[in-house]
């Protein structure tokens, strides 16, 4: 487990602001609900679960990707379930200011000041097949949580603009920018992290380059030193994109500023054997506690497999785990989830995306029946 901080448990009501979003999103989050309400019977929860529409379904219903009427839900919420938003063929048509990504899923992460986003990477030895490398660079197994730093850097970084220079010429700005209270604060989480995990945190940097990774290095390497009992190392972004090809059982937590985890977060999904696998908490401080979060699948809307009952929703429903243990401190709860997914998983249940015939155990399964698996699983 990855526990952060623990919270005291929450027992009366619960208020749950669930986001489907576009593509994908209100299938997986159609089986996530299922699950929930499962374990709010089985431990005794009292979930308000209320929907609301954000991303193009935003757009369709209230002419914004995150309306008004849905960021107040969010805000009268003790957390957020997120699906997915986004979806590329529509983006020509509105200004990009105006686009999901940006109007609705950065703006959530900003509003809310979550700078902290964990994304567990672990694989299954059941789904041994369905990872890309060989089998001994597998080792005992991979479990590596990813600790991405999510309201700084190059995705918020002032000025970022494009402009005309002449001669019909234009020029992108992107700005990176880190200060030292945002280093030290996701530096602290991800030490507390890997305290409760295996001690050992890998910090990830360009600082060989970059005035941003030689800040990263200092800071990181000064906050290590309140851990002593963790092994701290430092590695190069493209080095570490490296190794967790070549021997990613060397890594226990990695420690990376937002434009660089969001890619080694991707990377690391893979070895999980899909990005439909992997979940993942945003989480910000409310009163030094961080309990406030929005929780969701690191996959995207995949408007290619849409509505066609085919999305792995494991990593939806992991989300909505990470939520009852994060906000909410129902580690039980979110415990019955978790070992309900690995034996569904155990069971040989795979959607699309985690399927090979190689594995002659497997049964191909729909979003719908995956989903049913593990609600039952829960129950049982
Ligand atoms: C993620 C996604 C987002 C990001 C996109 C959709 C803006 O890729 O959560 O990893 O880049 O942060
Ligand atoms: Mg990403």
């Amino acid at each position: 487990m990855l526990k952060v901080e623990l919270k005291e448990p929450m027992s009366n009501s619960i208020q749950i602001a669930a986001l489907a979003g576009d593509g994908i999103g209100p299938e997986v989050m159609r089986e996530a609900i299922k699950v929930l309400r499962v374990a709010e019977k089985k431990f005794s929860l009292s979930l308000q679960i209320t929907e609301a529409p954000v991303g193009w379904a935003g757009i369709d219903a209230a002419g914004a990707a995150l309306p008004d009427a849905t960021l107040a839900l969010c805000k009268k919420s003790d957390a957020i379930l997120f699906g997915s938003v986004g979806l590329p063929d529509r983006d020509p048509t509105i200004p990009k200011e105006q686009r999901p990504e940006r109007a609705a899923l950065l703006r959530l992460r900003k509003e809310f000041g979550l700078f902290a986003n964990l994304r567990p990477v672990r694989l299954s030895k059941h789904l041994a097949h369905a990872c890309p490398l060989q089998p001994e660079r597998q080792g005992e197994g991979i479990d590596i949580l990813v600790v991405r730093e999510l309201t700084g850097g190059m995705y918020f970084g002032q000025p970022k603009l494009t402009e005309e220079i002449g001669d019909g010429r234009r020029r992108a700005i992107d700005t990176m920018v880190y200060t030292t209270p945002e280093i030290e604060r996701i530096a602290h989480v991800g030490f507390r992290a890997a305290r409760s995990r295996r001690k050992k945190l890998t910090s990830i940097d360009k600082a060989n380059v970059l005035e941003n990774g030689i800040l990263w290095r200092e800071v990181v390497t000064r906050v290590g030193k309140e851990y002593p009992d963790v092994e701290l190392e430092h590695m190069f972004v493209d080095n570490g994109a490296m190794q967790l090809m070549l021997r990613p059982t060397q890594f226990d937590v990695m420690l990376c500023e937002n434009m660089f985890g969001d890619i080694l977060s991707d990377e690391a999904a893979a070895l999980a054997g899909s990005l439909g696998m992997l979940p993942s908490a945003s989480l910000g401080a409310t009163s030094g506690e961080l309990t406030f979060g929005v929780y969701e699948p690191a996959g995207g809307t995949a408007p290619d497999i849409a509505g066609k009952n085919l999305a792995n929703p494991l990593a939806q429903i992991l989300s909505a785990a990470m939520m009852l243990e994060f906000s909410f401190g129902q580690a039980k709860a979110a415990n019955a989830i978790h070992e309900a997914v690995q034996r569904v998983i155990a069971d040989g249940l795979r959607t699309g995306d985690i399927y090979t015939p190689l594995d002659t155990k497997a049964k191909k399964v729909g979003t719908r029946e995956m989903g049913d698996a593990v609600a039952a699983a829960v129950a049982s």
